[in-house]
């Protein structure tokens, strides 16, 4: 499939999906969602991907849904097209996917990043929700997913002023898992995507679930969660070969059944 404004490239088992409007500061129009998704959406039905990671520009992962594309729409345009739900499904992949940000990770590109599992950032990561100084609000999560990320007080801040935070602090807040020098910022991406992807699939996969399902429920229904998939990992060959590895001291060969 031929993208317009995203690069998809396989190493091994890891994709590396590049934001690629570079005239815009890769501001995210309805056609760049449509084809991260479709693109995302692919890699997740394919066995052989076992880690989805999305990077920017150096200077931008993204600024933002683009403001020229929303500037004349209406509510009615807004409504029947449902502006951005299309995004949810990014959050949907059962593919553990990784955010490598460097530069600025504004409005809705914050939120792309946020929809990702695991977020690494450039020292020259810029994060912020500034929707409220065009008289608009975050539309992709940014308002649910800041505030669980870095809690109220932060996430208040942020979205009532526009502010900006930098990586150290956003590592500080926990929304970044790390930060790396802006050079680093790729080959840790595709290090971290190449661990993940070498682990078992469907067990990367179920850990995914469970994680994420502490956001979305209590903490003893997320428990019992939790123990139900760990005794259904016990149902896969790749239980069999961890273990089977560990005690043999050598190194697993995943199955990813
Ligand atoms: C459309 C954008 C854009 C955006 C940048 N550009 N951000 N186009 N939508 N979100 C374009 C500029 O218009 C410009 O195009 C080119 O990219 C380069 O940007 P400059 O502003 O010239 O670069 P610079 O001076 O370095 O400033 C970088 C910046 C600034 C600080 C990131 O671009 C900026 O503030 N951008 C908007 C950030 C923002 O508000 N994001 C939130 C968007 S709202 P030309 O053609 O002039 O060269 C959002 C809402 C989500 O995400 C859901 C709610 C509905």
């Amino acid at each position: 499939v031929e993208y317009e404004t995203i690069l998809v490239e396989r190493k091994g088992r890891t994709a590396l999906l590049t934001l690629n409007r570079p005239n815009a500061l890769n501001a995210l129009n309805l056609q760049v969602m449509n084809e991260v998704v479709a693109a995302t959406e692919a890699l997740d039905r394919d066995p052989e991907c076992g880690c989805i990671v999305i990077i920017g520009s150096a200077k931008a992962f993204a600024a933002g849904a683009d403001i020229k594309e929303m500037r004349p729409q209406g509510y009615m345009d807004m409504y029947l097209a449902d502006w951005f739900a299309a995004w949810d499904r990014l959050g949907q992949l059962r593919t553990p996917t990784v955010a490598a940000v460097s530069g600025y990770a504004l409005g809705g590109g914050c939120e792309l990043a946020m929809l990702c599992d695991i977020l690494l950032a450039a020292d020259t990561a810029v994060f912020g929700q500034p929707e409220i100084k065009l008289g608009v609000i975050p539309g992709i999560g940014g308002s649910q997913r800041l505030t669980r990320a870095v809690g109220k007080a932060k996430a208040m801040e942020l979205c009532l002023t526009g502010r900006t935070m930098n990586a150290e602090e956003a590592e500080r807040a926990g929304l970044v898992s790390r930060v790396v020098p802006a050079d680093d910022l790729l080959g840790e991406a595709l290090a971290v995507a190449e661990t993940v992807a070498g682990m078992s699939l469907p067990v990367a996969m179920m850990v995914k679930e469970a994680v994420g399902r502490a956001f979305e429920t209590t903490l003893t229904e997320g428990v019992r969660f939790e123990r139900r998939l760990f005794h259904a990992v016990f149902a896969t060959a790749d239980q069999k070969e961890g273990m089977g590895a560990f005690i043999d001291k050598r190194p697993p060969g995943f199955l990813h059944r």
